[in-house]
């Protein structure tokens, strides 16, 4: 494969499609046998990432992990599966999606049990941000995500900025208390 295949500029949500399953064990519970916020997130990071490669194809870290709905809980012995794609990609990072399904061994029952929007970025292997590929967004329901991971974008931006104002303000409060 040319260097231009394996890194063209634009890829679709399809190629970076990536799935995982977890049987839950005693160690990832708490004491009502759910499972532990905390290992499903860490899988919902380990899924997240595995979209994330296939996408930019270079060393991938998250950024930020900025929505998790936990729908209900996940019981002992139940199998977990996790599936990630690419929603959209910037300059640098690439919003992922990921959602989580538990299936109940016994009865085979399957349930959407938790949703997340993460932000990775990507760099190279100075520990630099590097472009990554855009995305083309194919289905309807692509389109949709496409659009919608540009407004948590903006949501991200605005309070990011907010909480830089918050913190200078509170410096500021501070370093005139110093003074008196
Ligand atoms: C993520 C990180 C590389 C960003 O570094 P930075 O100096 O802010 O870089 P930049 O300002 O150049 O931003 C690079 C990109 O990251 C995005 N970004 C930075 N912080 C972000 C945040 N908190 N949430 C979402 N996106 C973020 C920027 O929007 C930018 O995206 P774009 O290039 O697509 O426009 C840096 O904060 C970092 O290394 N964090 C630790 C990551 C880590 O250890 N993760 C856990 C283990 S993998």
């Amino acid at each position: 494969m040319s260097n231009q295949e394996a890194h063209p500029n634009v890829r679709t949500v399809a190629s970076t499609q990536s799935e995982k399953t977890e049987i839950v064990l005693p160690n990832d519970t708490n004491m009502l046998g759910h499972l532990l916020g905390g290992r499903l997130m860490h899988f919902i990071d380990l899924t997240a990432a595995m979209a994330a490669y296939r996408h930019a194809r270079t060393n991938v870290v998250t950024a930020a992990m900025d929505h998790i709905d936990f729908i209900r809980p996940v019981r002992l012995g139940d199998l977990v599966t996790l599936k990630s794609s690419v929603n959209r990609a910037f300059t640098s990072s690439m919003e992922l999606g990921v959602k989580v399904w538990a299936e109940n061994t016994r009865t085979g029952e399957v349930a959407h049990v938790a949703s997340a929007y993460l932000v990775f970025v990507a760099m190279d292997e100075q520990g630099h941000v590097q472009r990554v590929p855009q995305v083309k967004p194919e289905t309807p329901d692509e389109m949709r995500r496409y659009d919608d991971a540009l407004r948590r974008r903006e949501h991200r931006e605005r309070e990011s900025a907010r909480r830089k104002e918050a913190k200078l303000a509170v410096a500021a409060l501070a370093g005139a208390e110093e003074k008196r």
